[in-house]
């Protein structure tokens, strides 16, 4: 098959939600559609639940799952579809924001009940920095929830994209009838069945029809025609390039854990989603039909063997054609690396492959040459942009606490920010080094690791940090001044960027205000270019 034709009968996406609104679920059911798995509960959850110590064994052994399902590659209708799975726990949240660097478009889920979550809108805010178009699965209609009409309201306001119901509940909870699908227009009616793989359908191809009437009870075929006419009147019609420019997302009412309403949002997604897109590199766009092939890593996944200390490096292809064994440039070592063992994903398997295309994502045994946001190439040396370093919320100064084992610290720290798990900053004035995170369980994540990987310990002591933001100036003076006022709240990242540590929201705010010819950025780009800010 043609690169081209390869590239056409792709869609890479990540499903997106807070957690336990059924990203796991949902997951399941399309790799039952696409005949991955073939039952139900196969997929385990890489869901953290537990968040003490003791529980370090049970989180490493969910991270173990969650490589074998950190891609999860299925066929259907004749496409490849590869499902990027990001972690629900919000402490690894800048997992998943970089894992929404490598896809080509989100499925958003929200439970009918809950409606929009803290941790949608972040990840949803993160796609749209980069125009990622989204598609919304709202889940649970078998419980009672939230009215449609107030739910899309809410979405368009706390999420601030336009949405377009493709599908419509008829009914809710106890009185779930099914949902009116106005892509199609077809009503497909819902007969509970717990976890049974095929969806059991009635279709009525008019909802004018008096079989409505039969079907669902006079009220809710009242209800429904009412609701659909004003759905008419409210929303735009569906435009596909409004939504693979990221501008309206569709949206979907289903039940996931009873199989309800997933195909036909599946359906949909595969017409509509977008095939690999191009790719912004600092040097130019790169088009994925181009012959040569280029890509880049956007996670490191730690082997859980500690006498193995190996790791896996996703990389994502973004054009040519990647091939086992032949000689590529790795651009931040400019060295050139082959690969003998290149791994694709199958839903829980994963097997040596010799070629993958754009939107594919191979692992790549790594012995610590990788960091996040490196590129691999035939040649030419591209930057791909877009990989931030997100601005940490939680802080603690790092010690050493086995004097013998200090080179075993340094290094275990270096990889362990190589693989994006925190941020390391030392202080300007004293060279103390700050560990900075998104959440507070990365401390005891770290901590244990070094332990477990490196043989190294280390002890933390309490910072009054309230928030770290990288500074740049166009003034030289000005930023001189800056650095010579604010000398004890600024350190170094581990690229040399100069960073501005605030105690507090106040202090941010009064340093903006003293000196504002600083800009002050709340995201980094991993390349060591500061930019974009939040
Ligand atoms: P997550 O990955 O987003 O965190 O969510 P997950 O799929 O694990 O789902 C969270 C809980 O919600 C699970 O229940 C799951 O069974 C349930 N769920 C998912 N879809 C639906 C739905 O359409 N309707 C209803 N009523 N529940 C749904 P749990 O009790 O936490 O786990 P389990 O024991 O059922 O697996």
């Amino acid at each position: 098959m043609s690169l081209i034709k390869e590239i056409q009968r792709r869609k890479t996406f990540g499903i997106i939600s807070h957690p336990d609104a059924g990203k796991t679920t949902l997951t399941e059911k399309l790799l039952l559609f696409g005949g991955a798995i073939q039952t139900a509960g196969a997929v385990k959850s890489n869901k953290i639940k537990k968040t003490t110590v003791s529980d370090f064994m049970e989180i490493e052994k969910q991270r173990g799952i969650s490589v074998a399902t950190s891609v999860m590659a299925f066929e259907y209708r004749g496409l490849k579809i590869n499902i990027l799975d990001t972690p629900g726990h919000q402490d690894f949240a800048e997992d998943t924001y970089r894992t929404l660097t490598a896809v080509d478009s989100a499925i958003v889920v929200i439970d009918v009940a809950k409606g929009v979550e803290t941790q949608t809108e972040k990840l949803v805010n993160v796609c749209r920095m980069r125009s990622t178009p989204i598609l919304i699965f709202i889940n649970k209609l078998d419980r009672e929830g939230k009215d449609a009409f107030i739910l899309l309201d809410e979405i368009e306001q706390k999420l601030g994209i336009k949405v377009c119901p493709l599908s419509w509940p008829v009914g809710m909870g106890q009185t779930f009838k099914g949902v009116y699908n106005l892509y199609e227009k077809i009503l497909v009616l819902f007969h509970p069945h717990g976890k049974a793989q095929e969806e059991d359908t009635i279709e009525i191809r008019d909802i004018a029809s008096g079989e409505l009437e039969k079907q669902v009870g006079e009220w809710p075929a009242k209800t429904l025609r009412e609701e659909v006419n004003m759905v008419e009147e409210i929303y735009p019609p569906f435009d596909k390039n409004k939504y693979l420019g990221g501008a309206l997302s569709p949206v979907f009412f289903g039940s996931a854990v009873n199989n309800f309403g997933v195909r036909e949002m599946l359906d949909c997604f595969v017409d509509i989603a977008p095939t690999p897109r191009p790719r912004e590199a600092a040097e130019r766009e790169v088009q994925p039909t181009e012959n040569k092939f280029s890509g880049f890593v956007f996670k490191i996944h730690a082997n859980i063997d500690p006498h193995h200390r190996a790791r896996i490096a996703f990389l994502r292809i973004c054009s040519g054609v990647f091939e086992r064994n032949k000689n590529y440039l790795h651009v931040r070592l400019g060295q050139q690396m082959r690969f003998a063992t290149p791994t694709s994903f199958m839903a829980d398997k994963k097997e040596v492959i010799d070629e993958a295309y754009p939107g594919d994502v191979v692992g790549l045994h790594d012995t610590g040459n990788f960091k996040i946001g490196d590129t691999l190439t035939e040649g030419e040396a591209l930057h791909f942009k877009g990989i931030p370093s997100f601005s940490p919320e939680q802080f603690r100064y790092v010690e050493n606490a086995d004097p013998m084992k200090s080179k075993q610290l340094a290094k275990g720290l270096v990889q362990l920010m190589d693989e994006g798990v925190a941020q390391l900053f030392t202080k300007e004035t004293n060279g103390r080094k700050i560990i900075g995170t998104v959440g507070a369980l990365q401390f005891d994540v770290i901590q244990y690791r070094l332990k477990n990987e490196y043989g190294a310990s280390c002890t933390y002591e309490p910072t009054n940090m309230h928030k770290a933001c990288w500074v740049t100036c166009d003034d030289p003076k000005a930023f001189k001044e800056f650095q010579t006022r604010r000398a004890k709240d600024l350190a170094r990242d581990k690229e040399g960027n100069l960073v501005y540590l605030a105690e507090s929201a106040w202090s941010l705010k009064m340093a903006q205000e003293n000196h504002p010819e600083v800009q002050f950025h709340f995201t980094s780009e991993m390349n060591g270019e500061v930019s974009a800010e939040r």
